[in-house]
């Protein structure tokens, strides 16, 4: 309870890589099956009959034939969480099983079946009958997953074809989303947040193959460096979803011509029909069922969540050392610092170049009196040299192979290289030893955090196979590429999490970047979203793709602010700060032939933008720490779709949620003066604009949309009422420190006079979290009723913090209802 209070009235107020990349129509399996649709001699019965029950696995397994002769059984079996498992496989073939990608081999749940006649088989969850499959026999047949009495995923057979032995490993199948709207997913896609008809419209389908898709466009339904074969189904009552387990080229059809069912097609290249079925029914529920799969990434390190300053690249030590302390004098706060390619001897990973990075000790230690970090570089490709010592030790073991067993070399940065098979255990060891001090000669403690970059993988001027790895590569335990291709990224950042972890004895977080990624990398690395352009719709659609990577599991998202290309104007330059602040990672970054950008180098009225972003966003950072410890613990996303909370706001690309109490609306069109905001809830929810440099607060209702005059200082941005946002407003110039600051609390009181929050504490560095409970999760309440009231409790951890806050600032809804002026009370701390 606080005492003696303060009351104070206030008025409110390069190149084009594109073409290389292929369209369904010049891929074989998939121009083969997009205009192959399945006839009646090629659908498959269930022989519901012929039910085989393994009590032990908890496994159902069904014959299913053709009148071709095809046989196939399908296999069903449910998982604790309100998830079903659904594989098809062939009787006579066996096809490469996916390995690494789950966190844990889910175990099967026990069963019940409550109807079963020749026809239909209907199953359930042990105990729990308001999630059901219902097998219908068909031909052909099919499968339905209900929750109550509503269908919501219909594994529709008509379009499940697979091909023969004889011409190839393709496969096909469809499944329908009743009762939704909108479909979400298949990330990464630089395109709006409900994935678009393709069938119906001229488009080609969205395409899963990790590649390295420099200056890719916006709208499309091209691949590009990351890939999640998840779907999500949604409307304003309910959300279901799939995960289809497989890391081979895919292809996904989309169309939504039968209303409130709209499907999604799958044509994939091979591997096995493996896939997870998600009941939901809320948006929270599917991204949680889906990451309990997956996994969650473990805590970021605070200074993670700071701002980061790269180029490709700082060309020498010295230049480092300069925008570092420009950085520093002009009042910019940073944490970290980044070295592209070239720090490297002749882009041999694991070196420093002789000349201009001559005392790498030196300029970290230089970094560390500055409280700043060091990211460097690090490929998957590795330079043939036989001067090389990762080269020499890898090469005939560690590399991906030729199908005669030879080493593949293919060009890339350094020229010739040979890239690291991460599939393989013992390659990965080797790579991850590579990081230890003193393998990496030159690196310290200050060269805290890694990029994977390249990593689909990239390999040069090989336009027959869209610049990477052919499919008949050969992998560790004779694992062709084509069946593993979109997770190549993803076993690199596994090695290099690996090697960070063994480097620091298990006593620090590793922070890595990586380009590519797939289902599960959250628990290794941030990812970002490639090489943008410095134009004004590859800003809008950072939020598109952020938000979506953050409903699969890849909550540290972010894109390079200001564009990988071009040089951006000035006054885009500005509005990427500030929309940048809302996003989990926040980096600018920039070409090698773009002009540079460093903040510093504009005028002041630039300068001054730009500044008060990165100071907002280091204002938040405890918010951001906050929602990080949620993801760890249930896997919820850090920044949100609209829809996610408020179920019927779809289509509001440009609005994100950070948590639930942090509306961000930043300006994202060229030359606009205004900005509408649509506040999500209805009529007693309330949103308070929260201006924390000018100190000026407003107060508008849900359910409306109001028109905000916005010149280039103003980013609008809103904290719920209800909420409570705990603030760092002490200048830094980095997060060092922070976590010993003195907070102020902004109490936004609701209509009642209640607010509450949480807020996460830990030492920001070691993995005590976890292992030892060591942090704090206070939770605080706000109250006016029946007096003024502000208190705190520890409600989880066992570490002790020292929370101190400088003031409290209550933002109040005048009783009368009316917006209008509000009150705000600053309270000195303790
Ligand atoms: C491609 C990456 O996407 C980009 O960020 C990086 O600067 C270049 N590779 C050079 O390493």
């Amino acid at each position: 309870m606080i005492t003696g209070r303060l009351l104070i009235l206030v008025l409110l107020v390069n190149f084009t890589r594109c073409d290389i990349y292929k369209s369904c129509s010049e891929v074989t399996f998939c121009s083969k099956f997009r205009n192959y649709p399945a006839t009646r001699s090629e659908y498959f019965t269930a022989e519901i009959g012929e039910v085989n029950e393994d009590k032990m696995t908890n496994i159902l397994t069904l014959p299913l034939s053709n009148e071709k002769d095809v046989k196939l059984e399908l296999q069903v079996s449910f998982l604790s969480n309100f998830t079903a498992r659904l594989r098809i496989t062939e009787v006579n073939r066996k096809r490469y099983e996916l390995k690494e990608v789950l966190d844990h081999e889910p175990h099967a749940v026990k069963y019940d079946i409550t109807q079963q006649t020749n026809h239909k088989l209907r199953i359930h969850p042990h105990g729990l009958h308001d999630a059901s499959i219902i097998i219908s026999r068909g031909a052909p047949f099919s499968l339905e997953l209900a929750y109550k009495t509503h269908t919501r995923i219909n594994f529709d057979s008509s379009q499940l074809v697979f091909e023969s032995a004889e011409e190839g490993e393709a496969f096909s199948f469809n499944v329908g989303f009743q009762g939704s709207t909108n479909l979400y997913g298949l990330h990464h896609h630089a395109d709006r947040m409900t994935l678009r008809e393709t069938v119906e419209a001229d488009s080609d389908p969205y395409r899963l193959k990790n590649v390295d898709a420099g200056q890719y466009q916006t709208n499309s339904t091209k691949s590009l460096y990351g890939a999640v074969p998840v779907i999500y189904g949604h409307s304003k009552k309910s959300t279901s979803g799939i995960f289809l387990h497989n890391a081979a080229q895919q292809w996904v059809d989309i169309t939504y011509k039968e209303k409130l069912k709209p499907s999604a097609r799958f044509i994939v290249e091979g591997g096995t029909l493996d896939l997870f079925l998600f009941f939901g029914p809320s948006f929270k529920d599917v991204v949680r069922q889906y990451v309990d799969l997956t996994g969650r990434m473990h805590m970021p390190q605070l200074w993670t969540l700071g701002y980061h300053q790269c180029r490709y690249s700082y060309l020498t030590q010295d230049d480092v050392k300069e925008v570092v302390t420009k950085m520093e004098e002009y009042d910019f706060p940073m944490d970290a610092i980044w070295l592209d390619i070239d720090y490297t001897d002749g882009k041999k990973y694991f070196t420093w170049n002789p000349q201009n990075y001559s005392d790498p000790v030196g300029l970290q230690k230089y970094l560390a009196s500055m409280n700043k970090r060091l990211i460097t570089i690090i490929d998957p490709h590795i330079k043939v040299d036989s001067d090389y010592p990762v080269y020499v030790g890898g090469q005939g073991k560690y590399f991906v192979k030729w199908e005669n067993g030879s080493d593949f070399q293919g060009d890339c940065w350094p020229g010739l290289s040979s890239y690291i098979d991460f599939l393989s255990p013992e390659a990965r060891a080797y790579f991850a030893n590579w990081y230890r001090y003193d393998k990496f000669n030159g690196s310290t403690e200050t060269l805290a955090g890694i990029w994977n970059d390249m990593n689909e993988p990239s390999v040069f001027n090989v336009p027959q196979w869209e610049n990477t790895f052919p499919p008949e590569l050969v992998h560790y335990g004779n694992v062709r590429h084509r069946d593993i291709h979109n997770m190549y990224g993803f076993l690199q950042t596994k090695a290099t999490h690996e090697g960070l972890l063994a480097r620091d004895k298990h006593l620090k977080r590793p922070f890595i970047l990586t380009r590519s990624y797939f289902a599960g990398s959250q628990r290794y690395a941030a990812m970002w979203t490639g090489d943008n352009t410095g134009d004004w719709p590859y800003l809008q659609v950072t939020y598109s793709e952020c938000v979506l990577s953050n409903l699969v599991g890849h909550v540290f998202c972010g894109a390079d602010v200001g564009g990988f290309f071009w040089d951006p104007e000035p006054e885009l330059l500005q509005r990427w700060y500030q929309a940048g602040v809302w996003l989990p990672f926040y980096r600018g970054h920039a070409n090698a032939d773009t002009k540079r950008r460093e903040p510093y180098l504009f005028p002041d009225d630039v300068q001054t933008v730009v500044r008060n972003a990165l100071k907002t966003r280091y204002k938040h950072l405890l918010v951001f720490y906050t929602l990080f410890y949620q993801h760890v613990t249930n896997g919820d996303p850090v920044v949100r779709p609209l829809f996610y909370e408020y179920p019927d706001m779809i289509d509001i690309d440009d609005h994100i949620l950070i948590g639930t109490d942090i509306l961000a609306t930043p300006v994202m069109e060229k030359g606009a003066k205004t900005k509408t905001v649509h506040f999500p809830g209805n009529e007693d929810t309330f949103w308070y604009r929260a201006d924390l440099c000018t100190g000026n607060w407003t107060v508008h209702r849900g359910g409306t949309n109001e028109t905000f005059n916005v010149d280039i200082q103003n980013s609008p941005y809103f904290y719920r009422a209800g909420s409570i946002v705990v603030v760092t407003n002490k200048q830094r110039t980095s997060t060092e420190g922070l976590l010993d600051d003195h907070f102020t609390i902004y109490a936004n009181a609701d209509p009642k006079g209640y607010a509450t929050g949480f807020l996460y504490s830990d030492d920001g560095v070691s993995f005590d979290y976890q292992d030892k409970d060591y942090f704090c999760l206070l939770e605080m309440k706000y109250y006016t009723h029946p007096v003024y009231g502000f208190h705190y409790e520890q409600v989880k951890g066992n570490m002790e913090l020292n929370f101190s806050f400088k003031e409290i600032v209550v933002h109040e809804i005048p009783e009368s209802g009316n917006i209008a002026p509000i009150s705000i009370e600053v309270v000195p701390g303790k």
